[in-house]
């Protein structure tokens, strides 16, 4: 098939011992959403399995779809979730504070850095800035914010060509490193971007946090690898670099954010062997844990559609809320098409008109339809800003508006 490969070998340890823990059947990609022309014209989907590699525990996908494929044109806009625009000011302050206010004119570098949100937010401090980013609607977009950006993959060879002219204090990169294929060649480009100094800073959804809420839907194409400490050590290791703190994070249904230098060159907090400590506790280097979390999905699914068909028998229009890549992976697992959603609301200008991937649904402007008094039963597809979206939308749920809410299992509020 064109633009996708089966992977045979683990993405951090190369061996072969790769066990199937979840099928959630063919999919298209998650973000790809149709125009109305083209919601008759047939879409490429491809498999989506979970993997479990039982020599350094890393849990990923080898069903992979071409990265060109994916990333090119590119519809999640940080900006659009005022949540994690928040998330990024107070980011770029406690890295300036940490990293950077001593420092003499510090370069921060970022990889997949989408509309430039952090970014914007280091600049505010008077830091200087470079973004990475494949997406050539994002990084002109950045361009043209001036938020100085390259339209590139990140690699070796960037980071090289980097270095020839400027050397940077802080590499950042937030939910990326997970969605990127040959997790070496990008490290060889980090060790060298960060010398003998320099310190690397990611987040990315935690394991655990994905497990433990059944947060299945985060499962997609353009996240090919799952972390949890054990494998990140395992990587970060290989290439003469250490892990020396780790900090969870309350976004995107819980991450981690990671500090690596190289070798020696900061204490090692107690934080990371504690959080490897609760690791062995909860099983991840066991098969046991997977098997349980895939059996517990199954029995969403039908809960939730159940839910739906109920609410929908009871004459009840339902709609849904947000339209994530995420969305996307729950509406086409749990059979929930534009029989049962009659549209989706998003803040994000780009999504607006178009059509989710697979289902069918129309996503529209939130402007028109959460206007005061409007009750009416939404799906919330966006369940990572819950908090947030409740609160916003307190006027329509005193108005009798309702939530379903459909992980960890199916609620209504
Ligand atoms: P994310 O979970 O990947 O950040 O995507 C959230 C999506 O939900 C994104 O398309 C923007 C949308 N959204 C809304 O429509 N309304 C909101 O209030 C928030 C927070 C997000
Ligand atoms: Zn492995």
């Amino acid at each position: 098939m064109e633009n996708y490969i089966l992977e045979r070998k683990c993405r951090i340890c190369s061996g072969e011992n790769l066990q199937l823990v979840l099928d959630l059947g063919n999919q298209p990609p998650a973000n790809s959403l149709l125009e109305k022309t083209q919601i008759n014209e047939g879409e490429l989907k491809f498999p989506l399995r979970l993997y479990w590699c039982s020599d350094c525990f890393l849990v990923q996908l080898l069903d992979i779809v071409s990265k060109e494929h994916l990333f090119q044109h590119y519809l999640y806009m940080t900006s659009a979730s005022k949540p994690i625009v928040s998330h990024f000011e107070k980011y770029a302050k406690s890295v300036f504070d940490q990293f950077l206010k001593n420092s003499n004119n510090p370069l921060v570098i970022e990889i997949g850095s989408n509309d430039g949100s952090l970014l914007g937010e280091f600049k505010k401090l008077g830091v200087q800035i470079l973004g990475i980013e494949p997406a050539s609607n994002l990084a002109k977009l950045s361009n043209d914010l001036n938020i100085d950006t390259l339209n590139e993959f990140f690699s070796l060879d960037i980071a090289k060509q980097i270095t020839e002219s400027r050397t940077p204090s802080v590499i950042v990169a937030n939910n990326v490193i997970g969605h990127i294929e040959n997790l070496h060649n990008i490290m060889e480009g980090i060790k060298v971007l960060i010398g003998k100094t320099g310190v690397f800073i990611f987040e990315v959804p935690y394991l655990i946090d994905l497990i433990k809420n059944l947060e299945f839907d985060t499962i997609y194409h353009e996240h090919l690898s799952y972390f949890s400490l054990l494998p990140l050590n395992n990587l970060i290791e290989q290439f003469g670099l250490e892990i020396f703190d780790v900090q969870k994070q309350d976004v995107h249904g819980g991450s981690i954010r990671v500090f690596v230098s190289v070798e020696n060159n900061f204490q090692i907090n107690d934080s990371v062997k504690k959080m490897i400590n609760d690791e062995h506790e909860f099983g991840l280097e066991k098969i046991d844990v997977y098997k349980i979390f895939s059996v517990k999905i199954g029995e969403l699914k039908k809960d939730l559609k159940q839910v739906l068909v109920d609410l929908k028998k009871e004459g009840k229009s339902i709609f849904g809320y947000g339209a994530p890549a995420k969305g996307n992976v729950l509406l086409n697992y749990c059979d929930i098409d534009n029989s049962i959603l009659e549209f989706i609301i998003d803040t994000t200008p780009i999504k607006q008109g178009k059509f989710t991937p697979g289902t069918h649904i129309p996503i529209v402007s939130p402007s028109n339809i959460m206007k005061k008094g409007v009750g009416g039963t939404a799906l919330l597809l966006a369940w990572n800003y819950e908090r947030e979206i409740l609160e916003k939308e307190k006027e329509s749920r005193n108005n009798g508006g309702k939530f379903v809410i459909p992980i960890p299992s199916p609620v209504i509020k």
